[in-house]
């Protein structure tokens, strides 16, 4: 279906590498779910951040996150995950 996940020092902060959903269960609800399930476990913490391509922002935002400035490089050969 899709998937989410966190990296935190479990005290202070989380980073949101990706969020992902499979094409076929898009636009029905699925990533907001998972973000809001993922978010429920992090109430705790100071900070939550993530980054995101523009077109996205929408969707993080009605979700309570706030724009800010994020700093990334991207190996895209590599998106796959694997060299194959
Ligand atoms: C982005 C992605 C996770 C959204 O998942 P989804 O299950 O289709 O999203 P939802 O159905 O929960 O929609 C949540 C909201 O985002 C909006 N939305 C979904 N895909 C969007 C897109 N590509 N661009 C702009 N808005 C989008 C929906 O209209 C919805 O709006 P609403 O809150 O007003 O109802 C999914 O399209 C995906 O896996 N894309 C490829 C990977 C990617 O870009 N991941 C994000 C990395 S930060």
């Amino acid at each position: 279906m899709g998937f989410v996940q966190a990296i935190s020092d479990g005290i202070l902060t989380a980073f949101i590498p990706l969020l992902e959903v499979r094409p076929e269960f898009r636009g029905q609800g699925t990533g907001r779910r998972l973000v809001l399930h993922l978010m429920a476990q992090l109430d705790h913490l100071y900070a939550v951040d993530l980054s995101c391509d523009d077109a996205l922002t929408p969707i993080y935002e009605r979700l309570g996150f706030t724009p800010g400035r994020a700093m990334t490089q991207r190996r895209y050969g590599r998106q796959s995950g694997w060299d194959g």
